[in-house]
């Protein structure tokens, strides 16, 4: 009987599927026996003994809920209300409470962008989503798989190790009205590289003179220049532009990444389109997950309320901050060529060496990072910047 069902299923028909490289990285450094390894791969923050610690407000905020929650019954597609409300003024500070925003909880920022995604696709089937290159790897496949097309851009200028922004506006020129433009709002994955005020500000004009319609990605404020600095380039566009689209990461600057908080803000031109957009959220967010998960938001909502609570999440994200700021300082005090790592910002920086420099730093010096060059600068501690320099040394020109 199962044999018969089997036969008739048609899944022998589906395409293998690349296994996730990053995840093959693991293994290969779990299973390398030598002591002074160095993890570069995985994306996650890292302390100075290589853990990704639970936040000090997070271990608070998750022993009071423990004590005051009195149900796990269901709370609704939106999500925690309190939790987006609350967390708009992080992101948007002033401008938070406007009308035309409509904002909803989701799982991860991964999920805010497929919902977003899902509401462009609804909307507009046959805009085109443009991405930098390079850009975050899931980035494509979230906006193709909801069936729109994708384009690239020019972004990352290897020579410099900064934006190439005349070859970025070059390529943009085939955007028609409608079309979307994914930008990192800061500390940009994989190439820590930021646009200049000077830059936001003529994206902004751009995207309002062409009518393209701009997708921030904000997956680690606070992790650049500090909460308020890494949120200017969002609140300068959602201030100058009538619609915008704002996919945001908890996962990182709460470090909750298993329990996947994140949220959709889309800024629409008037009060009654902006309910239009609402309800279609609401319901593409009823038929992909029902409703989010509600642990880690109900977290950072307890942090937010709290004054206390909320002080020890800024000090504890500056500190964290710092410590990648600071280890950037010491790679680009190396090497001319590793200059530009000091001035650019997040967890992340793309190395100019070729795929087998990567393999050969694996092999013969137990050095760990993803094929294309991009390393957790987080991996790294100040004792283990001069081994990783020096073994990078004779393969910078
Ligand atoms: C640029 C960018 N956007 C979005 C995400 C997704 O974040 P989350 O883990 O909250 O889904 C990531 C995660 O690595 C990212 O780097």
């Amino acid at each position: 009987m199962s044999d018969v069902l089997e036969a008739s299923l048609p899944f022998d028909l589906l395409a293998p599927q690349p296994a996730d490289a990053l995840l093959g990285l693991i293994t290969l450094y779990r299973a390398d026996s030598r002591l002074d390894k160095i993890d570069l791969g995985v994306g996650v923050f890292r302390d100075d003994d290589g853990q990704t610690p639970i936040m000090r407000a997070v271990k608070a905020a998750e022993a009071a809920l423990f004590e005051v929650q009195t149900t796990k019954s269901y709370l609704g597609a939106e999500g925690d209300a309190l939790y987006t409300e609350l967390l708009a003024e992080i992101v948007f500070g002033d401008q938070a409470s406007s009308e035309r925003m409509s904002g909803v909880q989701t799982p991860g920022g991964t999920g805010a962008l497929r919902l977003g995604a899902e509401l462009l696709a609804r909307a507009n089937p046959d805009a085109k989503v443009w991405l930098g290159s390079p850009t975050w790897p899931n980035h494509a496949p979230i906006f193709a798989e909801a069936g729109l097309k994708t384009r690239n851009h020019r972004f990352y200028d290897h020579a410099s190790a900064g934006v190439d922004f005349t070859g970025m506006l070059d390529d943009l020129r085939d955007a028609r009205a409608g079309d979307v433009i994914l930008l990192h709002g800061c500390c940009h994955n994989p190439t820590g590289a930021s646009f200049s005020p000077d830059q936001w500000a003529a994206l902004s004009n751009l995207c309002e003179t062409r009518g393209l319609i701009p997708f921030i990605d904000l997956a680690y404020q606070g992790l650049g220049d500090g909460l308020a600095e890494d949120a200017l380039a969002t609140r300068t566009i959602f201030a100058q532009l009538p619609s915008a689209i704002l996919a945001y990461s908890c996962d990182k600057n709460f470090g909750l990444y298993r329990e996947r908080v994140g949220a959709l803000w889309v800024q629409s031109g008037n009060r009654a389109i902006a309910d239009r957009v609402r309800m279609n959220m609401l319901s593409l967010a009823r038929s992909l997950w029902s409703m989010p998960p509600d642990h880690g938001a109900a977290v950072v909502r307890t942090i937010l309320e709290d004054a206390a609570l909320r002080a020890d999440w800024v000090s504890e994200l500056g500190s964290m901050r710092e410590r990648l700021n600071g280890l950037r300082r010491l790679v680009a005090a190396a090497h001319p060529r590793l200059s530009p790592i000091g001035v650019q910002r997040g967890m992340f920086a793309m190395l100019p060496i070729a795929p087998a420099v990567v393999a050969a730093l694996r092999e013969d010096h137990g050095i760990y990072m993803a094929g294309n060059g991009r390393i957790n600068i987080a991996g790294l501690r100040a004792e283990t910047v001069p081994i990783f320099t020096q073994a990078l040394m004779p393969h910078i020109d």
